[in-house]
């Protein structure tokens, strides 16, 4: 197939990480016989230093035309001046509701090879499966904001339509998983959260196979340490899915390891790592890449509908975190390229055996 893939390097990391995923995608197209085109644009700070903001209008109509975004990561303190105009994080918000990507897919799962990393015990990694659907175009993020002299504010704004097709989005997904939902509020305190709670019963009444379970937000701060394994799809407002999922990636092992898909109503979608630009560590080849590495292979099987590629990255991904080589997050001493090459191999070896043994004729495993 042919597909149009708009790169938005970005900030820190954001260029190396990228650039790996691009090889990745690369070697798809090359061993399955898919045309690939990338559009490299600018994003974030690099954007602002480039052309002054952090969205130029050539890099959302790029975006808007391609078939799937993969970013990088935007930001670093070389903009963030809490008194600048614009900011690199205000590029991306702005991108991600001009996509209208509303449901934002973040799945955790730990890999056993890295079950050391966790500050979990090992018992309480077992099974850990999880779905998050954060949503990301409403709430505080998008809501009015004023400030004075002496006070700020940042608005929470959510209607029963936003609140509904995120919802609806989650019990589609849990309908392929375990058939359970979380959902995640404040609604003893907010009103943005009663609203949620109550078109969640809603929507819930069309899905009478999937199990609900409401908790509150602090609450499942908790929870989600003393027992990861019991959630199956995790459904929150922004502000809430961006903390939580921060906190599960460290439950993962590292914040480098846990990629991202946000979805709108067509196919195209905008693809990014959890993580951040890092720029304690840009440039120096160390970063690791394995985050935009899963994200690409969410962007194969959402946007392009290339499960077996998909799949087959992710395998790659898995015999890499088994065998290594490893970055320095995961107690390793390899460098980004490192791991990239480990990587392309584990993808060539995956191909070939699936070549060599196609499903049905496969007899061990
Ligand atoms: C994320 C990031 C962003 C967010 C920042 C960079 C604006 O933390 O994708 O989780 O808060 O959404
Ligand atoms: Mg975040």
């Amino acid at each position: 197939m042919k597909a149009r893939i708009v790169i938005l390097p970005g900030d820190g990391v954001g260029p190396e990480v990228t650039a790996v995923a691009v090889a990745v995608l690369e070697a798809v197209a090359a061993h399955y016989g898919h045309e690939f085109t990338f559009d490299r644009q600018l994003v974030g700070g690099a954007a602002i230093d480039a052309a002054g903001e952090p969205l130029p209008a050539a890099t959302l109509a790029a975006c808007q035309a391609a078939d799937a975004v993969l970013l990088g990561a935007v930001g670093g303190p070389k903009w963030s001046d809490p008194n600048a105009k614009v900011r690199p994080e205000q590029g991306l918000l702005a991108l991600r509701a001009a996509l209208g990507v509303y449901a934002n897919l973040r799945p955790l799962s730990v890999h056993p090879a890295l079950a050391a990393l966790s500050p979990l015990k090992d018992e309480k990694l077992r099974d850990v499966d999880v779905l998050f659907v954060r949503e990301l175009t409403g709430g505080a993020y998008f809501g009015a904001k004023t400030r004075g002299a002496d006070y700020a504010t940042d608005e929470c704004r959510y209607t029963e339509a936003e609140v509904e097709r995120v919802v609806r989005r989650a019990f589609e997904l849990a309908r392929g998983r375990r058939r359970h939902v979380t959902s995640v509020d404040k609604a003893n305190v907010l009103e943005t959260s009663r609203l949620w709670r109550r078109t969640v019963m809603r929507v819930a009444a069309d899905y009478p196979d999937v199990a609900l379970e409401h908790q509150l937000v602090d609450s499942m701060a908790m929870l989600l340490l003393t027992r990861p394994a019991s959630y199956d799809v995790v459904v929150t407002e922004n502000l809430f899915g961006d903390i939580l999922t921060d906190e599960a990636a460290a439950i993962a092992g590292s914040l480098g390891l846990l990629p991202s898909a946000s979805l709108g109503e067509g196919r195209a979608g905008l693809y990014e790592p959890i993580h951040g630009s890092a720029p304690d560590i840009a440039g120096q080849g160390v970063a690791n890449p394995i985050g935009t590495v899963l994200s690409a292979a969410l962007l194969l099987r959402h946007s392009l509908q290339l499960d077996v590629e998909a799949q087959a990255v992710e395998a790659a991904v898995g015999h890499v975190l088994q065998h290594g080589p490893r970055s320095r997050d995961l107690g390793g001493h390899a460098g980004t390229a490192e791991v990239r090459d480990a990587v392309l191999a584990a993808l060539a070896g995956h191909i070939a055996h699936a070549d060599a043994f196609p499903r049905g004729v496969r007899a061990c495993g």
